[in-house]
Order: structure tokens, then C-alpha cells, then sequence
């Protein structure tokens, strides 16, 4: 008997299940959606009517939250009741990198996953499809429905794999317009049955020629190897930077002139002061260890580089500050500006300006960050969670400016962490004259117009590119 999805619960209110569910809700107004989740102020922040305090910033979601929220798409912390009602649940809680035990530091963390596993068995009293949302090992399915099983009240439970490939900054068109829509499913009758169900859904709005349905364990892998790859990317035009800084050439016109050929393609190839984000290097550790386990080990060495470089470029791009800060930046005012790991969104989840903060803390800089979308709080919880130096001394090195200018008065460096537009159209001459001199600016980005910085006396060092 064909199903037919009518009532949907998502377990986890991040970064994936608010924007998802939204998009869900609002391209299918005949399906009720509820996103539940354990951490309440979470929930409380998703009601909350004024649309500017909600969780998560992206562009246009405020708007897809106003049209539906409370019609189709509901926020609860009650899990229980919303399994219970739902036919399909999506799991998008999170999966961290192990900080603990056997994989610390590489293994996914997948202890959310199975107890909202075990929560599922123990509340469900009809049959579910569960839908695997979050990045997961390949092969987790297995685990999932080992659980599910043996745990349950005898209902049938029918696992999917249906990864998500929305990028930050831009999750509302991505979620929109996706490039494709992945589903993995079992071979049996119950599994052909539940992918058809869910591409249902999806085929409301994105055309059925992306929508690609493979087995569960090829889904599974390809979400990692997606990210793989991307990440891969970058850290490839990162290690060209560093080789044009040497030798005169420009990596901007280099990555042109390579992205040309369509072999290669022009996207994701912007030099940078490092990948950061939520997912990039856990998903590679993640990768790394799985290959490892199976005692694949040049695999597992060939996608480790791509961490070890990222964390190269990070350390760099401190050391160049430094040395050329006359070989000290002790009791130097350095403005960073931005801290968030990419454009367009409020997280800072593995920015490389944290990575770039805590080097120069410990060389004993002054740091004063302007971000249009980060607090104070969260950049002090980002630096503590190193555990580098006591919170007292991160507090009394690192504060926020009110706006650029008052974070870049009296600095003796500005470095651009994150390529925000704002930063472009700035008045640079206004932050020159308040500037220690010489004025360095150091471009993680290359956004700056270096020219004209130039020509009002900045000294400039670009990455990618020699000064
Ligand atoms: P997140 O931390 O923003 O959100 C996860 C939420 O799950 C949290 O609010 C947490 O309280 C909740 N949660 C955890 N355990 C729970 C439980 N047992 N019951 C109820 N709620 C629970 O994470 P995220 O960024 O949304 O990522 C979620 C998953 O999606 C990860 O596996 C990630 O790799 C993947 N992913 C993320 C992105 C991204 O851009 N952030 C993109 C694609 C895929
Ligand atoms: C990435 C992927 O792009 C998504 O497809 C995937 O769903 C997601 O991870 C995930 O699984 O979490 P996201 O991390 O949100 O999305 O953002 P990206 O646009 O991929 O940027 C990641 C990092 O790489 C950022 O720090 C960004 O500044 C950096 N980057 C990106 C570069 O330095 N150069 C580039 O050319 C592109």
C-alpha cells in the first residue's frame, strides 16, 4: 500500500531541522510539521515573536517562519507527543566529533542519535518511517534499526537516508533549489514504499530529475564524501596561496584561469584564511576514522591532509601577522574583523578566528572584534571552549567593538576574518586616521580593494597574493 506522508516530526531545532522543516512546511501547506527538541530556551527562541531573535539568522527565513509558523509548523519540547502523531521523523539532532573514549577527536559522537532511537521505540504505537537527517558514519542505519527492533512495541520501522546539503548563509534558495535531492533506501517492498513516500514530499517542489534514490549505505557515504571533497577543494587553493605569495603570482587569477575549464568548475574555489564550520573537519575526522577502522590507511591519510592543511593556513596566516608586526604583537591592538566562519549566518562554529584569536592571545595581542551577527558571549564561549587560558584572561583580551570603527581605533592591525559585503563599503579613510601607524591590514579574504587602501597609506597583505 503506497503511504502517504501527512504529519512529520523532526527531533532537533539546529541549524538543519529549523530551515528544513520550514521550507518543508511552507512548500507542503497539507502537512503538519512539529520540530521538537530537549533544549527548551531553543524552542522558546523558535515562538518568539519578534522574528529578528530567532536561533538561527539566514536569509529569508524569518519570512518562511512568519507564513507558517503555528499554521503547519509547530515548536515543542514535547518529543514524545509529536512521534507519537507523527508518520515520518527526521533526526537532525547533532553528531560532534567523540571527546571521549575509543575515536576521541575523530569518531562521531552518536549517543544523540541512538537515544532519540530508543525514545522513538519506546513511544511509537504505529508504524514510522525514520528519516536519518544528520550526518552519519555509513552503515549507522544498521544500528539505528538494530535498535528500533529490538527495543519497540512491535511496530514496523522503515529507515531512510536522506542527507542535507544546504550550506549556511544561503540554507533558504539551497533548500529551495537544491542541486539534488538525496534519498537511500532498503531494496525490500516496506523500503521501496518509504522512498517513495518521502520523494512525495520533496517532488512538491523540487523537479523529479534531482530527487536520486540509491541504497542506504551509498547515501550514507556520499554526504561525507560531498563534504570531503568541498573541504578538499579549499584546502587545494589554500596551499596555492601560499606558493603565489612566493612567486608573484595572484591565487585570485589563478583559481579564474583554473575554474575556466569545466573540468574543474569556477565554484568554491576563494583562498581563505581557512575552512571553518560545524561540519567540514568533523566530517573528515569522521571519514578518517571510519577508513582507518577498516584498516584503509592511505585512504585514511589521504583525507586527513586536507585537516592538516587547514590547520597549516590557520597557523600562517597568525605567523605572518606577527612577524610582520616587527616579530611581537605583545600589548598590540589587533581589530578583527568578523568572527563568524563564513558570510550570511550567525555561527561561529569552528571559525578560523578563533583559531587565529588564541594564537595571538597567547603572544599576548589585544583583540577587538566587530561582527555584524556575533555577541560577546559567543565569542568568549568560543575561546573558553579551547581551554588555552583561563576565562578571565580571554575576557581581558578579547572584546567586542560597538561598530567597526570604535573596534579598529588605536589598532596597530585590522585582520578580515570573514568576508561580510559591509566590510568592503566601509569609510577606510575614517579608520585610517584613527589607526596606530604604520596601519597593517592583513586580508584573509581577499575582499578588500587593496589599491585604494593603498593610496590612503594602509600597508596591505593580501593573502594569495605577494606584497
Ligand atoms: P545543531 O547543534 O544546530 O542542532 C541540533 C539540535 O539537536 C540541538 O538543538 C540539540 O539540542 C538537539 N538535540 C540533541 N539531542 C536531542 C535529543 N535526543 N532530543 C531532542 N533534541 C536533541 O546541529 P545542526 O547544525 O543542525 O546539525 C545537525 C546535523 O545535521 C549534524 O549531523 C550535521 O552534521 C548535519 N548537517 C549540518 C549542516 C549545517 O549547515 N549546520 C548542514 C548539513 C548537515
Ligand atoms: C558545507 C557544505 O557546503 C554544505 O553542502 C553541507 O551541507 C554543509 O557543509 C554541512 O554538511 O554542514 P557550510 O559549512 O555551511 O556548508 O558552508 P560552506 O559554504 O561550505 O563554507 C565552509 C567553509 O569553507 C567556510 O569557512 C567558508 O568560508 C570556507 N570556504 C568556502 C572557503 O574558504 N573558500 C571557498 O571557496 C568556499
Amino acid at each position: 500500500v503506497p503511504i502517504k506522508i501527512k504529519n512529520i516530526c523532526c527531533i532537533g531545532a539546529g541549524y538543519v531541522g529549523g530551515p528544513t522543516m520550514a521550507v518543508i512546511a511552507n512548500q507542503c501547506p497539507d502537512i503538519k510539521v512539529t520540530i521538537v527538541d530537549l533544549n527548551a530556551q531553543r524552542i522558546a527562541d523558535w515562538n518568539d515573536a519578534d522574528l529578528t531573535r530567532l536561533p538561527v539568522f539566514e536569509p529569508g527565513l524569518a519570512e518562511i517562519i512568519a507564513a507558517t509558523r503555528n499554521r503547519n509548523l509547530f515548536f515543542s519540547t514535547d518529543i514524545e507527543q509529536a512521534i507519537a502523531e507523527a508518520d515520518a521523523i527526521f533526526i537532525s539532532v547533532n553528531t560532534p566529533t567523540k571527546t571521549y573514549g575509543s575515536g576521541k577527536g575523530m569518531a562521531a559522537d552518536l549517543k544523540f542519535i541512538e537515544l532519540c532511537a530508543r525514545q522513538i521505540a519506546k513511544v511509537a504505537k504505529t508504524d514510522k518511517i525514520v528519516v536519518e537527517k544528520s550526518t552519519l558514519p555509513v552503515r549507522t542505519a544498521e544500528a539505528l534499526k538494530d535498535i528500533l527492533e529490538h527495543t519497540g512495541n512491535g511496530c514496523k520501522f522503515t529507515i531512510l537516508s536522506n542527507p542535507e546539503f544546504l550550506a549556511e548563509g544561503t540554507a533558504v534558495q539551497d533548500l529551495l533549489f537544491p542541486d539534488r535531492v538525496l534519498i537511500g533506501g532498503e531494496e525490500s517492498l516496506a523500503g521501496k514504499n518509504a522512498i517513495q513516500a518521502l520523494v512525495d514530499v520533496y517532488s512538491k517542489w523540487v523537479p523529479e530529475a534531482k530527487i536520486l534514490t540509491t541504497n542506504i549505505w551509498s547515501s550514507e557515504l556520499s554526504k561525507l564524501s560531498a563534504n570531503a571533497f568541498l573541504a578538499q577543494r579549499v584546502s587545494s587553493i589554500n596551499a596555492l596561496s601560499e606558493l603565489c605569495e612566493e612567486t608573484g603570482a595572484d591565487v585570485q587569477e589563478v583559481a579564474k584561469a583554473i575554474g575556466m575549464d569545466s573540468r574543474i568548475g569556477s565554484k568554491f574555489l576563494k583562498a581563505s584564511v581557512g575552512f571553518g564550520g560545524s561540519c567540514f573537519k568533523k566530517d573528515i575526522l569522521n571519514l578518517v576514522y571510519i577508513a582507518k577502522s577498516l584498516g584503509l590507511n592511505e585512504v585514511a591519510d589521504y583525507w586527513e591532509q586536507v585537516i592538516i592543511f587547514n590547520n597549516y593556513q590557520m597557523k600562517r596566516f597568525s605567523e605572518k601577522i606577527i612577524k610582520t608586526l616587527y616579530n611581537t604583537v605583545s600589548g598590540k591592538k589587533i581589530a578583527f574583523l568578523g568572527w563568524a566562519f563564513k558570510k550570511d549566518t550567525n555561527d561561529t562554529r569552528e571559525s578560523a578566528a578563533i583559531y587565529v584569536a588564541d594564537y595571538l592571545l597567547s603572544e599576548q595581542a589585544t583583540i577587538t572584534v566587530y561582527d555584524p551577527k556575533v555577541s560577546e558571549k559567543q565569542i568568549q564561549y568560543d575561546l573558553n571552549y579551547l581551554e588555552s587560558r583561563p576565562a578571565v584572561a580571554n575576557i581581558r583580551g578579547v572584546s567586542l567593538g560597538l561598530d567597526p570603527y570604535e573596534a579598529c581605533k588605536e589598532a596597530h592591525a585590522i585582520a578580515v576574518l570573514t568576508e561580510w559585503d559591509e566590510f568592503v563599503d566601509y569609510d577606510w579613510q575614517r579608520i585610517y586616521d584613527n589607526m596606530m601607524k604604520p596601519a597593517f591590514v592583513f586580508d584573509g579574504r581577499g575582499i578588500l580593494d587593496v589599491k585604494a587602501l593603498s593610496e590612503i597609506g594602509f600597508v596591505c597583505s593580501v593573502l594569495g597574493k605577494s606584497t
